[in-house]
């Protein structure tokens, strides 16, 4: 089912609902907020709760993340290991030759693809605010694939495309508690994943459900079945994509 709402309506703000998306919110489609909302998050911006400050007992920026970074892998660009000083670098133009020259230093470029399934740790858990953007590329000829974010061996939140169920296309959600699945919504109002196509997926956590958006238009909601949030500390990504990046950020 649409929600009705104009994909212009942005998160309400304590003062003023009609106020411009926070930075990092795509002009989504929103619903109006539950009685009781959530408050405004009142960490930095960008930051993951669990930043020391923000999350009394909590690690880092990015729980679970290594060092401090919520973005998997690198961000483009930087290369773990890299040479930080002056080395034997050709001078521009010059190929690399001769004795003392080892194989060439890694070159800068896009980052690698990330294994599949992969494996997001959320220390802190869920929590209102926290959006978690994941681009990847589908691969060809898929048949599904899935996130799921668990609390323990439970799936709170199982998103699932698939892409040949009865030669349909179909976007499944539902929930797994003690091993049993739960009845399935498959209310999505379009299928916006392609084989072969890029994408942008990004979930948002709000106060009593989970947003979808993929390539900066909503998609669906899926009310919280599992109230529990902070006990939520795992994303689990699977199937038929290739992935280029997870980044948890606040917003
Ligand atoms: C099952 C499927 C699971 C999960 C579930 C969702 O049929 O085997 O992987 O997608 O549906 O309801």
């Amino acid at each position: 089912m649409s929600d009705g709402f104009s994909l212009s309506d942005a998160l309400p703000t304590s003062n003023n609902p009609s106020a411009p998306p926070p930075q990092g919110w795509p002009s989504w489609g929103n619903q109006p907020p539950a009685p009781g909302g959530f408050p405004p998050y009142a960490g930095p911006p960008g930051t993951y709760p669990g930043a020391p400050g923000a999350y009394p007992g909590a690690p880092g920026p990015y729980p679970g993340g290594p060092a401090g970074h919520g973005l998997y892998p690198a961000p483009p660009g930087a290369f773990p290991g890299a040479p930080a000083g002056p080395g034997p670098h050709p001078a521009p133009g010059q190929p690399r030759s001769g004795p003392g020259f080892g194989p060439p230093p890694p070159q800068a470029g896009p980052a690698p693809p990330m294994k599949v399934p992969f494996e997001l740790p959320l220390q802190a858990g869920l929590m209102p605010r926290l959006l978690i953007t994941i681009t990847g590329t589908i691969n060809p000829k898929p048949n599904r694939f899935s996130l799921d974010f668990k609390k323990g061996n439970d799936i709170a939140f199982h998103f699932n495309p698939r892409f040949k169920e009865d030669n349909r296309k179909v976007i499944v959600c539902n929930s797994m508690f003690q091993n049993n699945w739960g009845k399935e919504e498959r209310t999505a109002p379009r299928f916006p994943f392609e084989a072969g196509k890029p994408f942008k997926l990004q979930i948002l956590c709000e106060a009593d459900h989970f947003k979808v958006a993929v390539d900066d238009a909503h998609l669906l909601q899926y009310n919280f079945r599992e109230k529990q949030l902070d006990k939520i500390t795992k994303l689990c990504i699977a199937g038929d994509i290739t992935l280029t990046s997870v980044l948890p950020t606040m917003i």
